[in-house]
């Protein structure tokens, strides 16, 4: 049995990244592999074919079960697994898994009509080949129910395949509004089918406590209640009148941690400081500067300017915390938020003035960065390292600090400048709360729009770095925050399918293609269908964009994701379809029209119109 050296592997890892045509329209793998090339023929899975594996590695045969456990459920039948050296049964047709040395996390399956080839490096690698297997057979490997009458077979292919980036991450939000741990179960598979390996989990804020400290009760008894909601906006003025918590216990946290790393996803957990802290505030206000006579978990959204003070009090509980943190997420790094920190109360907190003063501080930015060190110092005394957002720079960033870069990418560059290590999540590019479709006939979200197509083509290696800076860049995080997710299925709506461009970011090493993306993610939104993700469907209907022309006048211009699809679009008010007439360049529309524009493929609509109002 031949392995690949690692140099002819990336000689044809060049070559695969610069002719598409290899990939046929049928192979439809997101994230893009490293290395495809389509051969001739299948090999077809029945229960007759066994499994062949050259180890009894429990963790590795897990990896295996999750291919008989789909099986099960969309086939009806499983697969005999042997542990055996799969090269003693060369003649047989059979799947063979056999461990051969590459960078981490990489697998190569090589898939010919008679035996449908493994190869692993380690445990991930193993369960990435059988997560790009399922993409290779027919979507409804992806049912929850028996499918009859399905043929499952796999075309046959060479794939060499491996991660650009070791840390790709998603992050959801779960304190501006909470979900159930089986949502989160849910929420992992779909990132683990995406070779994402990092859940960031935003566990502590103002408006709640999510996360069960068995030295701080109040945490989660009191802390994880706000006693109303705005409803709308930050500065709407209405409130829902309803009180809202929900918390995670510590045994749902192992369960959760447990479940995520037989998935290969290690969860970060994020414990804000030294703002975003208004909800142990209102618990423990002695960790406050005291300068109010109450506190109450924040009933808003934004930012608050009760963080915590600096004082022992207030270090011996985080040490308190994070040590609760380290028995329950055994990940290396840990997230301490650090952003939105607002400077007000430590300018007017006499301790907090006499603490500058004494350390030599120039204010109340370097005190800041006073506070992430002392924590960084802990942190690391316990063997963990500190990831924190951007604003960590203010002031000098702690000596071992990671940098998750959200204000766009100059604290990224700073960082990766100051070899730092960075994930770059900037809030333009990787922000999913933002809106994806015209904000006139989409839910109220952030931001934005940002489209897709920003967040496909959006490169996370920022140009001016050089060669060796570039190396301090170790992955890509899509961010999940929850104002106005108040369900799982908003949630779902607005991560994918954008997320499906930033796991690839995260993992494909191949140039951009858009075309040849928005080819596969089609099929691939057969997979989401079956697994029950509620995405959002833009990508079948046009994107209507009004420019500024006169005042009488604007300018329209028309977009589909959906490849091989044409617009049509009336101005009188009637409902489009494929009679209308053809949008092939930009026009003017004047005041008081609309425009009604649907996606047309094959004469046949693919999703809804949209609708455009010319206003002012
Ligand atoms: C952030 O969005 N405040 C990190
Ligand atoms: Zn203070």
């Amino acid at each position: 049995m031949k392995r690949l050296a690692y140099l002819l592997s990336a000689v044809l890892l060049l070559a695969a990244c610069t002719a598409k045509e290899q990939a046929p329209a049928e192979v439809s793998i997101i994230p893009r592999p490293a290395f495809f090339q389509q051969g001739e023929g299948v090999f077809s899975i029945d229960r007759k074919v066994p499994v062949y594996v050259d180890s009894n590695d429990p963790e590795l045969l897990r990896s295996v079960a999750f291919l008989n456990e789909r099986l099960e459920k969309a086939a009806g039948f499983t697969l005999d697994v042997i542990q055996d050296d799969p090269l003693q049964h060369g003649q047989e047709k059979a799947v063979f898994i056999l461990n051969a040395g590459w960078k981490k996390e990489s697998y190569n399956l090589n898939v010919t009509p008679d035996r449908l080839l493994i190869e692993y490096v380690d445990g991930a690698g193993l369960f990435y080949a059988v997560q790009t297997i399922f993409q290779l057979l027919p979507d409804d490997i992806f049912a929850d129910s028996v499918r009859k009458g399905v043929k499952w077979d796999v075309p046959c292919c060479v794939i060499e395949d491996s991660p650009a980036f070791p840390y790709r991450g998603m992050h959801l939000d779960c304190c501006l509004h909470f979900y159930s741990v089986d949502f989160l179960k849910k929420y992992i598979d779909i990132m683990a089918m995406h070779k994402v390996n990092r859940f960031h989990w935003h566990l502590t804020e103002d408006q709640g406590w999510r996360l069960e400290i068995k030295k701080y009760p109040l945490l989660t008894e009191k802390g994880q209640w706000r006693k109303e909601t705005v409803i709308g906006s930050l500065h709407s003025g209405f409130y829902d009148g309803t009180p809202y918590g929900g918390y995670y216990t510590q045994d749902e946290v192992r369960e959760l941690v447990q479940y995520a790393a037989e998935r290969y996803v290690t969860i970060i957990p994020e414990i804000e400081l030294p703002g975003h802290a208004l909800a142990a505030i209102a618990c423990y206000p002695e960790l406050s500067c005291g300068l109010e006579d109450h506190y109450e978990t924040a009933t808003k959204w934004g930012i608050f300017k009760q963080v915590y003070c600096p004082k022992e009090e207030t270090f011996k509980f985080l040490e308190d915390v994070f040590d609760e943190v380290f028995e329950l997420f055994p990940s290396e790094l840990i997230h301490i938020g650090g952003d939105e920190c607002p400077k007000a109360s430590w300018k007017q907190c006499p301790h907090c003035q006499a603490l500058i003063r004494h350390e030599g501080l120039k204010d109340e930015y370097e005190l800041q960065s006073w506070f992430i060190r002392r924590m960084e110092k802990y942190i690391n005394s316990k063997g963990r390292q500190i990831i924190g957002w951007d604003e960590i720079l203010e002031g000098g960033l702690a000596p071992n600090a990671k940098v998750m870069s959200w204000l766009g990418e100059e604290g990224g560059i700073k960082s990766a400048q100051q070899h730092h290590e960075v994930v770059m999540a900037p809030y333009p590019k990787y922000y999913l709360d933002y809106w994806q479709a015209d904000p006139d006939s989409e839910p109220l979200a952030m931001g934005g729009p940002t489209t897709l197509r920003t967040m496909y083509e959006y490169n996370p290696v920022p140009e001016v770095l050089t060669p060796e800076e570039r190396r301090y860049i170790i992955g890509v995080e899509g961010c999940v925050w929850t104002e106005y997710m108040p369900t799982p299925e908003r949630v779902e709506y607005m991560a994918w399918p954008r997320m499906c461009a930033i796991a690839e970011a995260g993992w494909s090493p191949c140039e951009k293609d858009w075309d040849y993306f928005t080819r596969r993610l089609e099929t691939h939104l057969g997979r989401l269908d079956r697994l029950g993700v509620g995405y959002c469907r833009a990508f079948y209907e046009p994107f209507i964009e009004l420019h500024k022309d006169t005042t009488y006048s604007k300018i329209v211009t028309m977009s589909v994701d959906a490849p091989d699809a044409e617009i049509r679009y009336t101005l009188d008010g009637s409902e489009p379809d494929a009679s209308s007439e053809l949008y092939v360049r930009p026009f003017a529309i004047n005041r008081n029209q609309v425009v009604n524009a649907v996606a047309i493929r094959d004469g046949k609509p693919l999703g809804r119109a949209r609708t455009k109002r010319f206003i002012n």
